[in-house]
């Protein structure tokens, strides 16, 4: 049988891309091939994608749009099952100008559709080859707006959770705005609803309305006009809003199982989630709120994991104690100015303590029950005095050591028009590239409810701004790198960062770095891909002993039209492996999970 390529995984890190160029860059020796588009089929009914007619029946049974969270479980040397969260719809570029004027059912039927998640199996032949798409595989799934998911935890049927529809306030149609997420120690799946708020009209008058950006506006999908529950104005449908907002967890091994959202985990913006197991057997999940002084959070399972034992794991999100953070920094508060300069002490780091919002399922929040709490967290968040961070996205615990990362992916707004200062923790005023956090659990038990923390990387070009900081590694040494977004980790414990919004901060197209995190290599960070003109790159997954890295390529084109793109990716420039499927004459962009592998030899 085939084997992967002798020895360690490496490469030569790639030189920054230009943002004016559309193509898809890795390193010497390894070429990328796409795995599923936007349109793909997946059932043996799925009809062929044809953009110019693309309706909401044929979206419903094919591969959805701006591809985001990603994870790729292998099952045997020849068997995978991929997971994708399809995030949102750039409807000007999915359709052409004459659709968007005058067809706009059709236009909110297939944005629709095109949102909510996948699972689809792959093979391959042997472990050097590219994994395919099994078009009719029995796990294949879409989760669309019409699929049911059960509310869990403590606020599962709360006044706040019920509508004309739903009396019970437990059984909600559908996901939106699904981010980032996590693959879970028992091999299920989170996914993050992140701006929900888009997708509703509401009154906006309420404090938690106001706090959560609802507004009384039309949306920008108009989804209000295909279905009254997307206007929180209507009569009955008034906590339909409260429903989403969580951390989902699906089961993609079971094709008919019920999704659950979990009222434990909190209702925010939440970029994704990431499970670790402590010491002490509880499920510990980290999460972020990404929105500009927003915050970071912590759930910690009542029960404990048990090996084996899928099905009570399973039950793990639903009971326990939620917190969120306060940072504290070291430095004389002086020299914390907003200019990003390492502080006398040499380092921007601290302790911290995670406050308590629930605790064993009751609310310690003075003046809020418990529901209210988990449905509107960051009032709770606000009221206990966490510290507003800089847009925290991905947060995930690193499996070799259990230190947290923490993508805080930029905040222009920090200390000017009135806006909270810097802090240690946001050290930057105006920060536009970012920087890495890293926690360290007090005495390496991931429950307890004080850390150190220390900034790893304060993000940019060093070549042109002199306010990053690569954890002491020579600047001159490191791949530019700006706006952190998703992470990951590889066998040999270095965190991998993709990112989302270069081309606006450093003038290079998004990608996929390494960053060594121990020895005397620490803080180096080296570019492995650039993805195409406008687009973001999402859900890495590095498999490091097949010599295999995976992203999905989200919005690329973005500020093109259907007419006049601004990406052609990836029809001009690889071949699908179901390129018989459709599509391929248009020169429209599709979002796309890849895959980069070794050449032979
Ligand atoms: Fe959807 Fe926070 O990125
Ligand atoms: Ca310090
Ligand atoms: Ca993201
Ligand atoms: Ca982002």
């Amino acid at each position: 049988a085939a084997t992967a390529p002798e020895g360690t995984f490496g490469f030569t890190p790639i030189d920054p891309v230009p943002y004016t160029t559309d193509s898809f860059v890795v390193p010497e020796g390894f070429d990328w091939a796409p795995i599923l588009r936007w349109g793909d089929p997946l059932f043996d009914d799925s009809p062929a994608f044809d953009a110019t007619n693309q309706t909401p029946e044929a979206q419903a049974r094919q591969f959805g749009y701006n591809v985001d969270y990603t994870d790729i479980i292998r099952t045997s040397d020849t068997t995978a099952i991929l997971f994708v969260n399809h995030e949102y719809t750039n409807e000007t570029i999915m359709f052409p100008a004459d659709q968007l004027a005058n067809d706009l059912d059709r236009v909110r039927g297939v944005g629709l559709k095109a949102h909510g998640l996948s699972v689809v199996e792959l093979t391959r032949t042997d472990i050097t080859a590219p994994w395919e798409p099994v078009v009719g595989a029995p796990l294949n799934r879409r989760f669309l707006d019409d699929t049911e998911y059960v509310m869990t935890g403590p606020a599962a049927g709360s006044p706040l959770l019920r509508t004309d529809a739903d009396p019970s306030g437990t059984r909600v149609l559908g996901t939106f705005g699904n981010c980032a997420g996590g693959t879970t120690p028992w091999g299920t799946i989170l996914s993050g609803e992140e701006n929900f708020n888009g997708y509703f009209r509401s009154a906006g008058t309420s404090a938690a309305e106001e706090r959560y950006g609802l507004a009384d506006e039309e949306t920008q999908r108009g989804w209000e006009h295909l279905d009254p529950r997307f206007d929180a104005r209507t009569p009955g449908y008034e906590n339909e809003v409260n429903r989403f907002g969580w951390i989902v967890e699906i089961d993609p091994t079971d094709p008919t199982s019920t999704p659950r959202k979990h009222t434990m985990l909190g209702r925010l913006k939440h970029e994704g989630a990431n499970v670790i197991i402590a010491d002490n057997g509880r499920a510990v999940a980290y999460s972020g709120d990404d929105e500009r002084f927003d915050y970071l959070y912590k759930f910690v399972s009542r029960d404990s994991f048990v090996e084996g034992d899928r099905a009570h794991n399973m039950t793990l999100l639903e009971d326990g104690s939620l917190y969120v953070a306060r940072f504290s920094g070291n430095s004389p508060a002086g020299e914390i100015d907003g200019s990003g300069e390492l502080p006398s002490d040499g380092a921007f780091d601290g302790t911290g303590e995670w406050l308590p919002l629930v605790v064993d399922n009751a609310s310690v929040v003075p003046g809020m029950s418990t529901d209210e709490v988990l449905v509107h967290t960051r009032l709770a968040a606000d009221a206990v005095g966490a510290t507003k961070m800089d847009r925290p996205e991905d947060v995930e615990p690193n499996p070799a050591t259990g230190r947290v990362y923490v993508a805080c992916t930029n905040n222009s707004n920090r200390g000017v028009d009135g806006n909270d200062p810097a802090d240690e923790v946001n050290p930057r005023t105006e920060n536009r590239d970012g920087h890495v956090i890293e926690i360290a659990e007090d005495g390496g038990d991931q429950t307890s409810t004080t850390f150190a923390w220390n900034l790893l990387l304060v993000a940019g070009d060093p070549s042109t701004n002199t306010t990053t900081y690569f954890s002491g590694f020579p600047m001159n040494e490191v791949s530019p790198i700006s706006c952190p977004d998703n992470l990951a980790f590889d066998s040999q414990g270095n965190l991998w960062i993709s990112t989302d919004g270069a081309p606006s901060t450093i003038g290079y197209n998004d990608g996929l770095f390494r960053v060594t995190l121990e020895g005397p290599d620490r803080g180096r960070v080296e570019q492995f891909l650039s993805v195409p003109a406008e687009a973001e790159t999402c859900g890495p997954v590095v498999h490091d002993d097949e010599w295999h890295v995976f992203v999905s390529v989200q919005h690329p084109g973005e500020d093109g039209t259907y007419e006049q793109p601004t990406s052609t990716f990836p029809d001009s420039m690889k071949t699908a492996p179901l390129a018989a499927a459709g599509g391929a004459e248009l020169s429209i962009p599709r979002p796309t999970t890849v895959q980069v592998f070794p050449l032979p030899g």
